[in-house]
């Protein structure tokens, strides 16, 4: 499994260079934002290689067990088919594991949009009881044992390996994974008027002009990344996941979670925080019934009719945002 990976990853690293090549050497404006790199972690490719080794090593999980990439497959445009992601020895955790597929772009990480950078994000699933479960300091000394990432940290950031090594590396790592060429890209972007079909298109007319998803759901990105109640619940008992709520215990924040992109959205299935919903046809069902009744619930979720062509094209453009060029060398 792990050749393949490979050959996929070098695939995604080459479609980020190609992008920043046509950026820089176009003129054109790119209509898409810039990734910001912060300024103590500059990228190189050296860095992206560790940072991608470190991402697919179990060592980083209690029992050696699981890797990063365990709950976000590059295959399922790095998320993991679940419906709530499953840690080290079986544990559920709450959540669906997130695409990161284009995580460089995130302004603010997490379903609650509260972790300002990758690199402060890197730990928390590590040290996570019902994700990797491991002991930073257990953990460091661990992979400074192993000679291969000693020597990368000193070659590329001239110390011993420590966590500043490995949050800089994994999140250089996530930066890379840029995924902006579906045939939507194509079609609206790149002008190419055949790189959609006429169903793919009037979908697309009736997801930003009949039904306004666009409000939340925007292109480039198809995300506004904004922490919203989109009426998924209408009481969030014990039971359920409050979202946004349990950063600042703020009762406006119940039930609000970040707007996920829908770049790649027939490859990440089952959908919504908790993987509530199976397919895209119950994704359609929720927001035609203007969602469950909640005071946090976005005003913009009202309900609508769409006759079964509508329903069709609609299916049929979400399929024109997929984007498997990173994974050429997979199949
Ligand atoms: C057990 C499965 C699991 C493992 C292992 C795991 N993740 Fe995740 N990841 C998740 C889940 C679930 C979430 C959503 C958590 C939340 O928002 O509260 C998530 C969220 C993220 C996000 C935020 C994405 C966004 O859209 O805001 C990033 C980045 C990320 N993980 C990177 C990593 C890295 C790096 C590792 C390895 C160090 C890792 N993950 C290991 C399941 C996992
Ligand atoms: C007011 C903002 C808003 C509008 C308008 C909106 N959405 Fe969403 N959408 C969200 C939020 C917030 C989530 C994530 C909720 C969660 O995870 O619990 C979401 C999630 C989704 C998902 C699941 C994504 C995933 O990876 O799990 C799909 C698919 C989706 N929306 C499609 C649509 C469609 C189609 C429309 C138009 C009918 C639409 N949305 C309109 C806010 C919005």
């Amino acid at each position: 499994m792990s050749t393949r990976f490979l050959l996929i990853l070098g695939g995604i690293v080459t479609v980020s260079l190609f992008f920043s090549e046509c950026k820089s050497s176009g003129g054109s404006v790119s209509p898409y934002p810039t990734i910001e790199h912060p300024t103590d972690n500059p990228t190189s490719e050296a860095k992206i290689e560790l940072g991608r080794k470190l991402f697919f090593d179990t060592r980083l999980s209690k029992g050696d067990e699981i890797a990063c990439v365990s709950c976000h497959r590059p295959d399922f445009a790095f998320t993991d088919r679940l419906p709530v992601a499953q840690g080290v020895e079986g544990r559920q955790t709450e959540r669906n594991s997130p695409s990161l597929l284009n995580a460089g772009y995130l302004p603010t990480v997490m379903f609650d949009a509260h972790i300002e950078t990758l690199e402060k994000q890197v730990i928390v699933p590590i040290q996570e009881h019902s994700e990797m479960d491991m002991n930073m300091k257990t953990l460091l000394a661990k992979l400074r044992a192993v000679p291969e990432y000693a020597k990368a940290a000193k070659e590329i950031f001239n110390r011993d390996f420590d966590a500043w090594v490995l949050t800089r590396s994994i999140s250089a790592f996530q930066r890379s994974l840029v995924s902006l060429d579906s045939r939507f890209d194509q079609y609206y972007y790149q002008k190419d008027k055949s790189a959609m079909n006429d169903s793919e298109k009037r979908g697309w007319k009736v997801f930003s002009d009949k039904l306004y998803c666009t409000e939340c759901h925007a292109p480039p990105m198809f995300t506004n990344y904004q922490p919203i109640n989109n009426g998924i619940y209408s009481e969030y008992g014990e039971d359920k996941d409050k979202g946004r709520f349990r950063i600042h215990h703020d009762s406006t924040d119940i039930g609000k979670f970040k707007v996920p992109s829908l770049r790649n959205i027939s490859l990440t299935y089952p959908y919504m925080h908790d993987g509530s919903m199976n397919d895209l046809e119950d994704v359609i069902s929720h927001y035609s019934k203007g969602g469950n009744p909640h005071v946090n619930k976005d005003e913009r979720i009202i309900p609508f009719t769409l006759t079964q062509e509508e329903q069709t094209d609609l299916l049929n453009f979400f399929e024109a945002l997929t984007d498997t060029s990173y994974m050429k060398d997979f199949r």
